[in-house]
């Protein structure tokens, strides 16, 4: 038994079907032979668009000439209301001088101070988590969340403001299934564009809590009480080129982002690893062996950052559950120059679809793509994979910035729960994977859950 796969749709389907196939989730609208294709291209009245799955095609866009392969405009207009112009869906001279902002926020050494937060998220986690049969996803949703309110503001969840925002958030989600055909493919201007009041007058909500929370910090700051901590290391850095600092507009936009692309993505990730650990008892069981060493992560101690070193396994674990649901399924750019893909003419203004979905389960690199091998990510073959199409976080100069930070948290947050709960699949209750924002579960993920004693 294999970890569950969206059912491929037929090869042929009308444009009809296929568009409501992608607006009820893009996994399962997409063809089989998408697992072994090179590159594929889809051509409707509207647009023309190409899938690539070559690995040097991927380096080309993501890699070599990113400049020449922006995000479309159209990718950031599901989030628009809520994300104003974040660095996730600005182009050009504003995209690269909020990275210099942002980028220094996130270096390695800034990782290692952020780590005893993350653990205090971590613990909270554990004395949160019931035992009984339920839907983890809530719960991992719930965590990731803490790990942001804790690493940006030094708050945890339980504070009003950190608790209503996770909370709209919540809401802003339901409303808005944001891998809406309008955020993906390039329709024409006078297509509908989804943004029902509801969901505006959500996202006004949240950003009005996310200025709260950005003005009283710009005041500690000036007054020199700021905790040392991601919001204020942002708040403070100034552009290296210019300059000059994010005002509180342009980092209400960031603050949206962090909160969003970090909280969904890694609570997707955890739902997925405890799944897979769930299937596999005995894998589960080396990696609470290995959490085990660890003393006092679960029971209140404060180890120090070094203890990451020891959960390797662990690691490949969370590693591998990127491989198989990475929570962040296709990434969409527009080609502005005349190309040729493959030997294929690709005109400017196509979309260009890089798929870690595809890439990470391709049947001509990988090596029993669909099995969940943790083991695989020491052999020489896995690391070659790795380094040709393994691309969770993306690559190149828009590199998820927060890559480092959900390779500690994910593997400490699993290490932490693994030590201190046993988790178990439930009959007839296997997880469909779907795109939402993020790679989720159709019905949740329903495990048993038991403390270990
Ligand atoms: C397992 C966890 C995570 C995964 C799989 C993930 C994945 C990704 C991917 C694939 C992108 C590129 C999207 C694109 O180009 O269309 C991205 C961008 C981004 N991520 Fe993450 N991410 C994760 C965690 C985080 C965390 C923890 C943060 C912040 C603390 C974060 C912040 C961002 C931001 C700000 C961007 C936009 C970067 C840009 O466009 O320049 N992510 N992420």
């Amino acid at each position: 038994m294999t970890p569950p796969k969206p059912t491929a749709r037929p090869d042929k389907v009308t444009l009809w079907r296929y568009m409501r196939l992608f607006r009820a989730d893009i996994l399962s609208a997409q063809p089989a032979r998408l697992y072994r294709a090179w590159m594929a291209e889809f051509r409707t009245p509207f647009f023309r668009s190409y899938m690539c799955n070559d690995p040097a095609l991927v380096r080309l866009v993501l890699n070599a000439r990113p400049d020449d392969f922006p995000k479309s405009n159209r990718i950031g207009e599901g989030l628009r209301p809520l994300l104003g112009n974040s660095v996730f869906v600005t182009n050009g001279e504003v995209w690269k001088h909020q990275r210099r902002i942002i980028d220094p926020a996130f270096e390695g050494g800034r990782i290692r101070e952020t780590f005893p937060a993350m653990v205090a998220a971590g613990q909270e986690a554990v004395a949160r988590m019931q035992t009984g049969r339920f839907d983890v996803e809530p719960e991992m949703s719930h965590a990731a969340a803490d790990v942001m309110f804790r690493t940006l503001f030094s708050i945890p969840i339980e504070n009003e403001i950190a608790a209503e925002v996770f909370e709209q958030f919540r809401n802003y989600q339901r409303e808005q299934p944001i891998l809406n055909l309008a955020a993906f493919l390039p329709l024409p201007r006078w297509f509908p564009r989804f943004h029902s009041r509801a969901t505006k007058q959500t996202a006004a909500r949240i950003r009005g809590l996310i200025r709260q929370l950005t003005e009283t910090r710009a005041a500690q700051i000036a007054a020199g009480t700021a905790p040392d901590d991601l919001a204020t290391k942002i708040m403070t850095t100034a552009d290296p080129m210019t300059g000059q600092r994010f005002g509180t507009e342009e980092m209400i936009d960031q603050v949206a982002i962090f909160f969003l692309a970090g909280h969904e993505t890694s609570a997707s990730a955890l739902g997925w690893a405890l799944y897979l650990l769930a299937m596999y008892p005995e894998i589960q069981d080396r990696v609470a062996a290995e959490a085990a060493a660890l003393d006092g992560i679960p029971v209140g101690g404060q180890p120090d950052f070094g203890v990451m070193g020891r959960l390797k396994f662990t690691r490949d674990v969370f590693r591998e559950a990127l491989r198989l649901y990475p929570p962040v399924p296709m990434m969409v750019r527009e080609n502005t120059c005349p190309e040729a893909f493959r030997g294929r003419d690709v005109a400017p203004g196509a979309q260009v679809v890089l798929s870690p979905w595809h890439l990470h389960r391709h049947e001509r690199i990988w090596d029993r793509p669909d099995e969940f091998d943790p083991d695989r990510w020491q052999t020489e073959a896995g690391r070659a994979c790795g380094r040709d199409a393994f691309i969770p976080f993306s690559t190149g100069a828009r590199v998820c910035p927060g890559a480092g930070f959900a390779m500690v948290e994910g593997p400490l947050l699993l290490a932490m729960l693994v030590s201190a709960f046993r988790f178990e699949t439930v009959a007839g209750r296997v997880p469909v994977p779907v795109a939402h924002l993020t790679v989720r579960a159709k019905d949740g993920i329903w495990l048993d859950v038991a403390r270990r004693v």
